[in-house]
C-alpha cells in the first residue's frame, strides 16, 4: 500500500507521518517512510539545490524538471522495491506537490504536469493521499518558526520565503485536486489538535485498508 501526505508548509505532516507509521506497525505492517524531494541518494543532492536560499537564480522550468528527476529516481530506487516487498510506503509529498506548487502556484499548465508526472512515476501512483489542510497564514507562521528553531532558514527556506498569495494559490490548488480525485485524496483539517488529526487519519487509513 502506498500512502502520500500533502499540504502547504506548516501543516504538521512530519508529526502525523510518524504517528501513522506507529499505527500501521501496531497492526503488524512493515512501513517505509520516505520523502520528496530527497528520498534517494541523487534526490538528496537535488533537495539541497531545490530548497537552499542560494538557488534564487533557479528558473521555474528548471525547478519543475529537478522535482520530476527526483521523483523518477525515488520511485525506481526506493518506492517500487518496497512495494514489491509488500511494505506500506508513506511518502512526505509526492506527485500532487508538483501540480499544486509548480502548477497552481507558479502557473504551469496542470494538465501538462499530470502527463510529466505520469512519465516520472509509471504505474506507481499512491493508493491514498492525505491532504492536511490549513489556512496559509497559520501554516506559514508555524513553518517559519520551525526553520528558525532548527536553524534551517538559509538551507531550506526558499519556499517559506514566497509571499502569502503564492501559498494561497497552492492551497486552493490542493483543494481543487481533492475535488477532482475524491476517492484517492482525503482532506483532513490540520487546525485541530495533533491527537484529533492523528485519529482522523487513522480512521481514513483503516477504512481504505478494509476495502
Ligand atoms: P518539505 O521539505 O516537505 O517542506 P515542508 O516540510 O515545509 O512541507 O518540501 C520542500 C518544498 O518543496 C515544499 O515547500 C514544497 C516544495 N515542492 C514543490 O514545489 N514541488 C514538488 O514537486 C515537491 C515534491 C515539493
Amino acid at each position: 500500500m502506498f500512502i502520500t501526505f500533502e499540504g502547504i508548509e506548516g501543516t504538521g505532516k512530519t508529526t502525523q507521518i510518524t504517528r501513522l507509521k506507529q499505527h500501521m506497525e501496531d497492526m503488524g505492517r512493515q512501513v517505509l517512510l520516505t520523502r520528496e524531494p530527497g528520498g534517494s541518494r541523487i534526490g538528496r543532492e537535488l533537495r539541497r539545490l531545490l530548497l537552499t536560499m542560494e538557488s534564487s537564480d533557479l528558473t521555474g522550468e528548471t525547478e519543475l524538471f529537478l522535482y520530476l528527476a527526483d521523483r523518477a529516481q525515488h520511485v525506481r530506487e526506493v518506492i517500487r522495491p518496497a512495494l514489491e516487498q509488500n511494505k506500506v510506503v508513506i511518502s512526505d509529498r509526492f506527485a500532487d506537490s508538483t501540480v499544486a506548487y509548480q502548477g497552481y502556484g507558479r502557473g504551469i499548465d496542470p494538465k501538462l504536469l499530470h502527463s510529466f508526472n505520469q512519465t516520472a512515476i509509471g504505474e506507481y501512483g499512491p493508493d491514498l493521499t492525505i491532504l492536511l489542510d490549513i489556512e496559509p497564514e497559520i501554516g506559514l507562521k508555524r513553518a517559519m518558526m520551525r526553520n528558525m528553531r532548527e536553524q534551517k532558514v538559509r538551507e531550506e527556506g526558499r519556499f517559506e520565503a514566497e509571499a502569502l498569495p503564492f501559498h494561497k494559490k497552492v492551497r486552493e490548488g490542493y483543494l481543487t485536486l481533492a475535488m477532482l480525485h475524491r476517492s484517492r485524496i482525503r482532506v483532513v483539517d490540520a487546525a485541530q489538535s495533533p491527537d484529533e488529526v492523528a485519529n482522523a487519519i487513522a480512521a481514513v487509513v483503516d477504512e481504505c485498508m478494509d476495502k
